[in-house]
């Protein structure tokens, strides 16, 4: 594969429906399916064929004109509209920008379709420019503590297939190899779902940036032998108090960083943080089925009857998380700037 990731659009809205890559195919093939109706939307969302937080902002929002425009259509009552866009809010609880996406939509169904999809497309447009806003806070913080090539490690997808564009986490990576500063991104696989391995590899092959898939038990290893100089990785949601929820396996990363002396970051869109919740504790974890953990590449790999535990992400608190990059600055959390000191009301 190649070409510039910035021609990468994982969704587009083309009048009628919300083209989105199915990224259940990649990297195998790269096809667009278009979703035009409510169940199509939560069908795409449950089975990650779209996926990662800003994404399922963007895709909430414009789920709710795709509602609409359906409810239009078949004669639906409001009640049944109302249901539609209550599914659409629901099919994936933990990442919180499909509901704050939903949420800010909901309010503005009376006043019609078009000033809904207005809304929705100020979304997906505020997208790329936060991205890139973060890119470039993120590669300052780094720049300004990291002399010379940058060795990062990250975890799960945080590029543009994340995203509408560019990427949180991985647009950060991207920065510093614009910059000429980045040496190698330590990828982990991410298991189950390879979101590493399928995702995020086949978004830097594209860029040409120097990577290495590893095994996610391989991560404290690298980080303790002294292999990367910073962990950058997303968030799904992030409550006031700065802790971190993200793919399983970002907490095991946070630990090691802590032993190893090097500093974690999180990068997030404000729409991320989500200051009614408390704390890491009252953040629901959304527990995907055994087949996921049980079967590798659809071949069953645990034996007949095993049961599978299989919680798709983890909670690291605060006082691990070196530093959150958002579109407004880098939070010191760790060091007591949290999100309810920094972006409270
Ligand atoms: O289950 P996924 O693939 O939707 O999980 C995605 C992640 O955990 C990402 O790291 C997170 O959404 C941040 S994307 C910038």
């Amino acid at each position: 594969v190649s070409g510039p990731v910035d021609d990468l659009r994982p969704i587009e809205w083309t009048g009628e429906a919300l083209r989105v890559i199915d990224q259940t195919l990649l990297p195998g093939r790269l096809e667009y399916i278009d979703l035009a109706t409510a169940d199509a939307v939560v069908d795409a969302i449950r089975r990650l064929a779209v996926r990662g937080a800003p994404q399922l902002g963007a895709v909430g929002a414009i789920g709710v004109v795709i509602a609409m425009d359906e409810a239009a259509r078949e004669g639906w009552s409001d009640a049944r509209l109302d249901a539609a866009v209550d599914a659409i809010r629901n099919a994936r609880p933990t990442a919180v920008n499909l509901a704050w996406a939903v949420d800010r939509m909901r309010p503005l169904m009376a006043q019609g379709r078009d000033t809904v999809l207005a809304a929705a497309l100020d979304i997906v447009e505020a997208d790329e420019r936060i991205n890139h806003a973060i890119g470039e806070l993120g590669a300052d913080w780094i720049q300004a503590r990291v002399h010379g090539q940058v060795r990062v490690i990250t975890h799960c997808n945080t590029g543009a297939l994340a995203m509408v564009a560019w990427g949180t986490a991985l647009g950060i990576v991207r920065e510093l190899h614009a910059r000429g500063a980045l040496e190698m991104v330590y990828v982990d696989e991410t298991r189950p779902l390879l979101q590493g391995a399928r995702l995020t590899a086949w978004e830097l092959q594209r860029e040409g940036i120097p990577y290495r898939v590893q095994a996610d038990g391989a991560a404290a290893s690298t980080i303790l032998r002294g292999l990367v100089d910073v962990a950058i990785f997303g968030a799904d949601r992030i409550a006031a108090n700065g802790d971190v929820a993200n793919k399983i396996g970002s907490l095991g990363i946070a630990l090691a960083c802590r032993e190893a002396g090097i500093p974690c970051l999180s990068a997030a869109p404000v729409s991320t943080v989500d200051l009614a919740t408390a704390s890491g504790d009252d953040i629901e974890i959304e527990l995907r089925g055994d087949d996921e953990v049980l079967a590798f590449g659809g071949v069953r790999v645990a034996p007949e009857g095993a049961r599978a535990f299989n919680p798709a992400f983890d909670v690291t608190p605060a006082r691990f998380i070196t530093g959150l990059v958002t579109e407004v600055g880098v939070l010191a959390v760790a060091n007591g700037e949290t999100p309810a000191r920094r972006l409270g009301g």
